[in-house]
């Protein structure tokens, strides 16, 4: 069976986007899956959190790769899938993926399915692909959307109120035309502080800017001071802060993607437990 391609995107920088993808992989390969990581953002988060050291200097990265199917040139995956010591492999990215962006709205034909095309020939190696999006809405974000079977939306309680979520929402729709089975799989309150609002008012404040196949995730991941020095040290939270909550929430997140990819009718493989 092929991997699920799962996109963690909003548009909005700073709401847990990179945290999530490492967190919620690294969770998800713990419990059995085969999982690649691949970071889509040119400031290369991703990238330096998992532990891969400075992006300008990788040999190979996302960029790369898909600068490779747009010349119709073999891509080096072999160089570019890096194992992170945390159970996950990863495609790390660069400050290259910036001029890809621009080299893709220039592509004539199907320039929505360039990430589609440079992911095919991986898809058979792992089950869960995730997709860590940059913060704007550009030509390799629609590429994202375009690649996935499943969208997570993660957003943090202070930008509720921000007009964003709508703007993602109709790019989610505008990607439905070339991906009609996108499926929306949930939104993740991250970073929630205790002493803000009230999980119930988080939820209904969500819930009435939602369409209503787009769930608000039952587990929410609270704001830590380890959270934000993890990347620092190139780890998961599963590994710097294995009992924290975070770390807990992030494996509870995995078992409800599971619950909710079942749901869907795209349940998602456990190949490691086979191996
Ligand atoms: N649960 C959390 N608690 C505290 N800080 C967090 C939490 N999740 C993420 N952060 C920090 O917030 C910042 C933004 O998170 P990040 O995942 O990089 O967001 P995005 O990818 O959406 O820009 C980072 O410095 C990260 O370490
Ligand atoms: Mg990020």
């Amino acid at each position: 069976m092929n991997a699920r391609v799962l996109a963690v995107a909003n548009q909005k920088g700073g709401v847990g986007k990179t945290t999530t993808t490492l967190n919620l992989g690294v969770a998800l390969a713990a419990s059995g899956s085969r999982v690649l990581l691949v970071d889509l953002d040119h400031q290369a988060s991703l990238t330096m959190a998992a532990g891969l050291g400075d992006p300008d200097s990788l040999p190979v990265t996302v960029a790369d790769l898909l600068a490779a199917v747009i010349d119709r040139r073999e891509p080096d995956y072999g160089n570019a899938v890096l194992r992170c010591g945390e159970g996950v492999d990863v495609i790390p990215s660069s400050v290259a993926l910036a001029t890809v962006d621009m080299l893709m709205a220039t592509v004539t034909v199907a320039r929505e399915r360039i990430l589609s095309r440079m992911l095919e020939p991986l898809l058979g190696s792992y089950d869960v692909v995730l997709l860590d999006c940059a913060p704007a809405l550009n030509m390799v974000t629609v590429n994202d959307l375009v690649a996935a079977d499943g969208v997570i939306v993660p957003i943090a309680p202070q930008y509720l109120s921000f007009k964003g979520l709508d703007m993602l929402l109709g790019t989610i729709r505008d990607a439905r035309a070339a991906n009609p089975g996108l499926a929306t799989l949930g939104v993740l309150v991250t970073m929630r502080e205790k002493r803000r609002l009230a999980q119930g008012e988080i939820e209904d404040a969500l819930r009435a800017q939602l369409p209503a196949d787009m769930p608000v995730f039952s587990v929410t991941v609270p704001r830590s001071v380890k959270a934000e020095e993890a990347p620092g040290h190139g780890m998961s939270l599963l590994s710097y802060d294995p009992e924290g909550p975070v770390a807990c929430a992030y494996k509870a997140l995995a078992g409800v993607v599971r619950e909710r990819c079942t749901m869907l009718g795209m349940p998602l493989g456990c190949g490691k437990e086979s191996e």
